[in-house]
């Protein structure tokens, strides 16, 4: 049987219109633009209008990687979308898009890794397309974190932001993939940290949809130790090191996590490509929406080595090593 590879074909994303600032939200909660922007290196973040729904963000951001891809809805049998904030409780969101894009084969599913949930998805598509049981996949990652906020929670209401970016990946006979694919993927889980970053509501507890709550130090305290860890694990597996990778697009939830990461494992801070400024934490969306805008602005290209990290609640966190 030959060796197939999952190959990156297109990328895109959406960000809702409506942007709100660090200024903004001071005049909500007792907040200042000096305190996010120092803690967190946030100054803005997008938040959906009024009846936009994650589907819909979703959508845009697909209908825009298979633009990118040369491709037609038609081409693609398999849609992952990694969310934390469903439509509904089901169907899948991920059936809405498939269905809103006119796809009317193979299968759809969401994926429920909260902030890991791209990676997760990624290592998923690159388990079905190499095993031969799909041909090219959409993976997404949508969120509109600001309906599971607490607007009257400091701690938390400055992080998130709403948006949207997906891949699309194509299985490639390695013979002809030029060494270009998903190189290797690292997963994990730990539960016994699933109460510091969770959401207080759900269909067989609550009966409600909850609002997120976090131990934000707790999270903050295991993120650097977690990302480098996995990150360590995809160089070992591949040789592969932080001379040798082009591009670092980590995770946006933080600044200081982000370059504490990066210094950790000696990527030099050119490499990094950062967004969290401009979108804040989109969850399962941020690492898709960071790959799109370093991708549109000329600097991930064609056999570029890409690494990807991220970590969130479960706690669950992960890497992944592109070929690009
Ligand atoms: O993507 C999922 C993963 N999530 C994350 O990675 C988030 C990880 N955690 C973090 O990024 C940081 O812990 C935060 C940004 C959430 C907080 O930063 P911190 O440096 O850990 O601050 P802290 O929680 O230790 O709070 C310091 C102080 C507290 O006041 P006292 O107790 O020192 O008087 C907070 O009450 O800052 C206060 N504070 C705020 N002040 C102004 C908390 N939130 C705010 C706020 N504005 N928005």
């Amino acid at each position: 049987m030959s060796v197939i590879r999952s190959v990156v074909r297109g990328t895109g994303s959406y960000l809702p219109q409506k942007v709100v600032t660090n200024a903004e939200l001071a005049q909500q909660v007792d907040t200042s633009d000096e305190w996010i922007v120092q803690r967190t290196g946030i100054r803005e973040r997008h938040i959906a209008a009024d009846g936009e729904l994650t589907s819909d963000l979703g959508r845009a951001a697909a209908a825009r990687a298979l633009e990118d891809a040369g491709l037609e809805a038609g081409d693609i049998d398999l849609v992952i979308l990694a969310t934390s904030t469903p439509d509904q409780t089901f169907p899948a969101t991920a059936a809405t898009i498939q269905a809103e894009l006119g796809i009317e084969r193979g299968a759809a599913f969401d994926l429920q890794a909260v902030c890991s949930g791209f990676v997760f998805g990624l290592a998923t598509v690159d388990a079905h397309l190499r095993a031969g049981a799909f041909k090219r996949a959409l993976v997404i990652g949508a969120e509109t974190f600001s309906r599971i906020l607490d607007w009257e929670d400091r701690g938390t209401c400055v992080l998130f932001g709403d948006g949207a970016g997906a891949v699309v990946l194509e299985a490639v006979p390695e013979a002809k993939s030029e060494g270009r694919g998903v190189l290797t993927t690292h997963l994990r889980t730990d539960g016994r940290h699933r109460t510091k970053l969770f959401v207080d509501g759900g269909p067989s507890s609550t009966g409600t949809v909850g609002h997120l709550r976090m131990e934000g130090r707790e999270v903050f305290r295991h993120a650097v130790g977690m990302i480098t860890d996995v990150i360590e694990d995809a160089f070992a597996a591949t040789g592969e090191s932080a001379a040798t990778i082009d591009w670092f697009v980590p995770h946006q939830a933080n600044r200081r996590i982000i370059d504490a990461s990066a210094q950790k494992l000696h990527i030099a801070p050119e490499k990094v490509v950062t967004t969290v400024d401009r979108h804040g934490n989109t969850s399962a969306a941020s690492i898709p929406l960071a790959l799109d805008v370093a991708r549109k602005d000329g600097r991930i290209g064609k056999g570029d080595l890409v690494l990807l990290e991220a970590m969130g609640g479960g706690f669950t966190w992960g890497s992944a090593l592109v070929r690009w």
